[in-house]
This record gives C-alpha cells, sequence and structure tokens, in this order.
C-alpha cells in the first residue's frame, strides 16, 4: 500500500504542495491513534531497516524518529559522530554507502551543513529524510508544529501566527514559514534586526521590531531558542535585554486578556525566551509537540518506504 504521497525522499518543505502537506498530517491523524493502543505496533515497515545518522546533538528529533519506526516496526540502527569512522576522518560520502552497503532502506540524517541530506541522495540509493541540516530547513518540525495547531485549533488556514527569535540561525523557522504559507496561514516573524536574514521581506512574512505588536495579533506564538552556538551575544546588548524586549516573561503573559497558543521547538532556555513559570502553564502544547513528532515521523517514513521506492 503507498503511502500518502509516494515520495521517495523528504529533503524540504519547499517540495510539498499544500495538499501533500494536508496528507502528510491526515496520515499523522491515523498514526496517532496507535499511539494511544495498548500495544503501539502496526506492521506496516516490517522487515525494513531505517539509519538515524545524527552528526549533531539531538533528543526529540532523534529518540522520535526511533519510536516512530519502532511502531512501524522497522529494524533501526543510531549512529552518532563520536562512535563511528566519521570521527577518524571518513568522508560522508563514504559512510553513507557503507550504511547502505548493509541493505539499509533509509537514512534520516541530522547534520551541520546545509544541504547535505540533498548530496546524501547522489551517493546511496536507499530513501533520505532531512532531521535539519544547518540553518536551511527542518521539515519534520514544521509537519509536526502544524500538525499540533490544526490539532488544537481546528485549522490552519487564516491563523495567524507569530515566530520570535534567532530567525536568522533557525531552519524550524525557515520550514515553518515555507509550510505556514502554502496552507494559507499568515506569518510575523519578530526579531531584533541583527536576528533577522537578509532579504526578509522575501520570505512571506509581516516583521516587527516588537513582541507586543505580535501578541495582539496573533492566534499562535511561537517560541525560538537562541542559538548560543551558531550565534555570539554581538548580535544583541545581553540577554537580559534580549528577554526584556522579545521574551515572554511573566508580567508580559499575565497581561494578556487574549492568550494565543504558545509553542516551542525545544529546546527551550527557561528565562530567556520564555519564563520557566510560562514555561510550566503552558507545558501541555509544548509536550503535545513532542507526542506529535512521533505521529509525523511515522506518516513521513510511512510515505518515503511504504510506497514503490521502498
Ligand atoms: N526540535 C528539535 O529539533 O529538537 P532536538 O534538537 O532535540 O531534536
Amino acid at each position: 500500500m503507498p503511502g500518502a504521497n509516494g515520495h521517495k525522499h523528504l529533503l524540504s518543505i519547499s517540495e510539498l504542495d499544500s495538499e501533500e502537506i494536508y496528507k502528510l498530517l491526515d496520515s499523522a491523524r491515523s498514526f496517532a491513534e496507535v499511539s494511544n493502543r495498548p500495544v503501539k505496533k502496526v506492521p506496516a515497515l516490517r522487515g525494513r531497516t531505517i539509519v538515524n545518522l545524527f552528526l549533531e546533538p539531538s533528543t526529540r528529533t532523534r529518540m522520535s524518529f526511533e519510536v516512530a519506526a519502532k511502531r512501524l516496526s522497522a529494524d533501526v540502527m543510531n549512529f552518532a559522530t563520536s562512535d563511528s569512522s566519521l570521527s577518524k576522518g571518513e568522508s560522508l560520502k563514504d559512510t553513507g554507502k557503507t550504511i547502505v552497503a548493509m541493505g539499509v532502506d533509509a537514512v534520516v540524517i541530522r547534520c551541520k551543513s546545509a544541504g547535505a541530506p540533498h548530496l546524501l541522495t547522489g551517493w546511496v540509493d536507499c530513501s533520505v529524510i532531512n532531521a535539519g541540516d544547518g540553518m536551511h530547513e527542518h521539515p519534520t518540525q514544521a509537519l509536526l508544529d502544524l500538525f499540533t495547531m490544526r490539532e488544537r485549533l481546528g485549522g490552519l488556514e487564516g491563523l495567524n501566527v507569530a515566530i520570535v527569535g534567532d530567525i536568522d540561525h533557525s531552519r524550524v523557522a525557515r520550514s515553518n514559514i515555507h509550510a505556514l504559507n502554502k496552507v494559507g496561514a499568515k506569518v510575523m516573524l519578530v526579531a531584533p534586526r541583527s536576528l533577522l536574514p537578509e532579504r526578509v521581506e522575501e520570505m512571506g512574512a509581516r516583521v516587527t521590531g516588537s513582541l507586543d505588536e505580535a501578541l495582539d495579533w496573533c492566534d499562535v506564538l511561537y517560541l525560538l531558542r537562541i542559538q548560543m552556538e551558531r550565534v555570539n551575544q554581538s548580535r544583541f546588548p545581553s540577554l537580559r535585554e534580549y528577554t526584556l524586549q522579545y521574551g515572554l516573561t511573566q508580567t508580559r503573559w499575565n497581561r494578556l486578556k487574549r492568550k494565543p497558543l504558545v509553542m516551542h521547538p525545544g529546546p527551550m532556555n527557561r528565562g530567556v525566551e520564555i519564563a520557566s513559570g510560562v514555561a510550566d502553564e503552558v507545558e501541555s502544547v509544548i509536550t503535545g509537540q513532542v507526542s506529535a513528532g512521533v505521529a509525523v515521523r511515522m506518516a513521513v517514513l510511512y510515505d518515503v518506504l511504504g510506497g514503490s521506492h521502498g
């Protein structure tokens, strides 16, 4: 039985149209039901082998791809730089070819280099899924975010979504902007100029420097982490200053008469982009995103491996 769209790879949201996004979200809704059963397993990918090739740290994405693959009855191998021959200087090309020579059906890759998942498709004949490549895209994160908004708010078309923080370094923001535009939601980006990419006006979103303006407008407030590993603090005067201007502080939250759905891709910097008390208050949505990640990744794995390409 073919998957939702029958694509061989998932490299970016840009390659999906609105209908394909909705098919994946519908498929994820069916798979979410599997996670609520006492026996959380279906035989959909029995006999298939999936490798998690994670060359950058990850908690949520790596674990949820592993759980998703196991719930579909696939065999899973986990692979990290530190315990592999990559640490001895082996190239990604040779590593990919070595993995696939073992009869692997799909590689899920997280890496620092934008475009590496695309390159990998030229070196291996199995499916490749992008689990976050540098500052480029994180397509399954955007899909799980859309899934969460749709389930919580009833629909996506016409939703006002404000994305706040380090837009420049954020693959999550890029994938979400593409995805939200495709399904007819409206996007506002909230950040100091120094954390916005060049040519931001071409991204299909309104831009503001005022979090309070965004809070008046939005149905969903999507907070991003300040990426300490990619940004140095010269981009803004101090973390304290950033929090005062762009953080969802307790005072700001308490003042709101109409509270938006607050989302965060994780990991959170409590006390920076979100006050710890607010994070606790909205925890069910943020952990809901994590649960949605399993269902969405089941849908994506089934899409790339359940059809004729598998
Ligand atoms: N949201 C996200 O990608 O989290 P991880 O880095 O923990 O996978």
